[in-house]
C-alpha cells in the first residue's frame, strides 16, 4: 500500500491520543489521510482530532476502550457507516507492566491480556472483514514490541502478549494474502513515550527510584515517536511481515535468530538497568 501520499484513505489508529499513536495518527493525515481514531485519554484524543482538522481531514475520533468489546463494536459501526473500510489499520493502543510472574497478580494478567491482546483482536475482529469485502485489498499494522520476539525476565506478562500479538500478525499475514492486505507486526525498541510513566510496575520495580532509572534510561535514548511513526508508514509501503524499529530492536531481532542463549543473556542485562 502506498503510504507517501493517503489522500482518499482513511487510517484507523487505536490509542491515538499519546505516544506512538498519536504521532502515527497525525503523519498519515498530513499525508493527506482522514482519521478513524480512538483512545481512553479523552484530552489527547481531542488534540489530535483538533490537529488533524486544522489540516483539512475528516475525522471520527470516539472515546473507546479497546477492550471493550461493545465499545468497539460501536465505534466500528460509526466508522464503517460514515467512512466505509478502512484503508490502513493501526493496531497500538496498549499499556505496559514490569513485573515477573512472581510479582503478576492475576488481576494484572486480566488488565494487560484484555488490552495488549484482545484489543487487537478486537481491532482485527471489527475492521478487517468489510476490508475484505470491499475487495480492493488494505493493511494493518499491529504494534507489538521488541519484547514480542525478545523475552525479558523484567516484562513477563508484557512479553507473552507482545509475543501474541506477533504470532496472530504473523499467521494474519497468510490469511489475509489472497485478499491483498497485508499485515506487520511492527516492533520498537526503547522509545520515549509517556508509557514509562503510565506502564503498571510490581516488585522490585515498584519502586520510585527504578522507575525513575526507567524514564532515565528512555529519555537518554532518546528515540521520539514521531520517528516510529515514520517507520510504521515505511513498513507498511514495503509490506514487512515484522518490522524492527530501532537498532537495539533490530540487533535482539538477529541475535535471537543467530544465538538465543546470548539473546536471552542480553535480555537479562537489559533487565537489570532497573534492578
Ligand atoms: N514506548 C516504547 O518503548 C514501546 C516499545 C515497544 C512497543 N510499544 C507499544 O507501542 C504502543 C503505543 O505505546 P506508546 O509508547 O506510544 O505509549 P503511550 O502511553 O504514549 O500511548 C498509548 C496510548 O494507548 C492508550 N490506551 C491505553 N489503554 C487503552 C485502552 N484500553 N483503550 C484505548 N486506548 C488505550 C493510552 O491512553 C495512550 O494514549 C503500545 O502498544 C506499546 O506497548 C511501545
Amino acid at each position: 500500500m502506498d503510504t507517501s501520499q493517503l489522500h482518499g484513505r482513511t487510517v484507523l489508529v487505536t490509542g491515538a491520543g499519546s505516544g506512538i499513536g498519536r504521532e502515527t495518527a497525525l503523519l498519515s493525515a498530513r499525508r493527506g489521510a482522514d482519521l478513524a481514531i480512538c483512545d481512553v485519554n479523552r484530552v489527547g484524543l481531542e488534540e489530535v482530532e483538533a490537529a488533524a482538522r486544522a489540516l483539512g481531514r475528516d475525522v471520527i475520533a470516539r472515546p473507546v476502550d479497546v477492550a471493550d468489546r461493545e465499545q468497539m463494536r460501536s465505534f466500528a459501526e460509526a466508522v464503517h457507516a460514515q467512512a466505509g473500510a478502512v484503508h490502513l489499520l493501526v493496531n497500538n493502543a496498549g499499556v505496559g507492566l514490569g513485573a515477573g510472574l512472581l510479582d503478576t497478580e492475576l488481576s494484572d494478567w486480566d488488565w494487560i491480556v484484555a488490552i495488549n491482546l484482545m484489543g487487537v483482536v478486537h481491532g482485527c475482529h471489527f475492521f478487517v472483514p468489510p476490508m475484505v469485502e470491499r475487495g480492493t485489498g488494505g493493511h494493518v499494522a499491529n504494534v507489538s514490541s521488541m519484547a514480542g520476539f525478545h523475552a525479558s525476565p523484567a516484562l513477563v506478562a508484557y512479553s507473552a502478549t507482545k509475543f501474541a500479538v506477533l504470532g496472530l500478525s504473523e499467521a494474519l499475514r497468510e490469511e489475509l494474502r489472497p485478499h491483498g492486505i497485508g499485515v506487520t507486526a511492527i516492533c520498537p525498541g526503547i522509545i520515549n513515550t509517556p508509557i514509562t510513566r503510565a506502564a503498571r510496575a510490581r516488585g522490585a520495580l515498584e519502586n520510585p527510584e527504578a522507575r525513575e532509572r526507567l524514564v532515565s534510561l528512555y529519555q537518554r535514548r532518546n528515540y521520539g515517536p514521531d520517528r516510529v511513526a515514520q517507520n510504521i508508514l515505511k513498513a507498511v509501503a514495503r509490506n514487512r511481515s515484522v518490522a524492527p524499529i530501532t537498532i537495539e530492536s533490530w540487533t535482539a531481532y538477529a541475535l535471537k535468530r543467530l544465538s538465543p542463549r546470548l539473546a536471552a543473556w542480553a535480555a537479562r542485562r537489559m533487565a537489570a538497568v532497573t534492578d
